[in-house]
């Protein structure tokens, strides 16, 4: 397929007919993502790719848990931004237990060109450096683009998923108390979700060109 279409085709899948997605495409697009820039050449990535349905099913499980134990919470002080919060879990969330396969992406922390430097001086360089700026995460989204693209280039579909971050903890040690999996000095960092994409799925419009670009001259 051309780029231009790929991109233009690309689109959040959240709905999959049954079917299996062969590993070697899976490794195909993994390692796609894996030729993404990233700063220092850092690589700051790893994919946990989980086909086996009971531990799609337990991760979602462990999502919806820990969503009602935080809504529960919420419902003391304004219970409909609480159910507005279960309704997004359930609608946004969860739906990978129907794709073919779930990727738990990994990452690490980058120490960001001017963090130690900063320091150096006494200014603390984490809100400028990296939570506003973050580059670790800017190279991970190119990786993970990479993967959405590369998915819609072989005929499949995926969605990019950080809703369940704050379930994040929980899935890291039911991985690794399930299947022995964990990568040493990682955190679960996103989700992918990636399967056979139903047909007629829609997607927001886009701003304009005008909206997201200037010419300074
Ligand atoms: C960093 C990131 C996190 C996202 N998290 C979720 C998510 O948790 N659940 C979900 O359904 N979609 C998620 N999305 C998909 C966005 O909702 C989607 O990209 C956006 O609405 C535009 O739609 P499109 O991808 O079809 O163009 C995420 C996308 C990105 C880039």
């Amino acid at each position: 397929m051309e780029l231009k279409e790929i991109i233009n085709k690309r689109q959040s899948i959240r709905k999959y007919k049954e079917g299996d997605i062969p590993d070697k495409d899976i490794k195909e697009i993994i390692e796609a993502a894996g030729k993404a820039p990233s700063g220092k050449n850092i690589q700051n990535w790893y994919f946990a790719v989980i086909k086996n349905q009971e531990i799609k099913d337990d991760i979602a499980g462990i999502i919806i848990k820990k969503n009602e134990s935080i809504a529960v919470e919420m419902d003391k002080n304004d219970r409909p931004k609480a159910d507005r919060f279960r309704k997004f879990c359930k609608n946004f969330t969860v739906f990978f237990t129907k794709a073919a396969a779930l990727t738990v992406v990994y990452s690490t922390f980058y120490k960001p060109s001017g963090f130690g430097e900063y320091e150096s001086i006494g200014i603390d360089p984490t809100l400028e450096l990296v939570t506003k700026r973050n580059p670790g995460m800017q190279s991970l989204g190119a990786a993970l683009e990479n993967f959405t693209l590369k998915a819609v280039d072989m005929g499949y579909g995926s969605c990019w998923l950080t809703s369940a971050n704050y379930a994040a903890i929980e899935i890291e040690e039911y991985i690794k108390n399930k299947t022995g999996f964990e990568k040493e000095g990682f955190f679960m960092a996103a989700l992918m979700s990636l399967g056979i994409p139903e047909e007629n799925q829609k997607s927001p419009s886009k701003k304009d060109i005008d909206e997201i670009c200037t010419f300074i001259k």
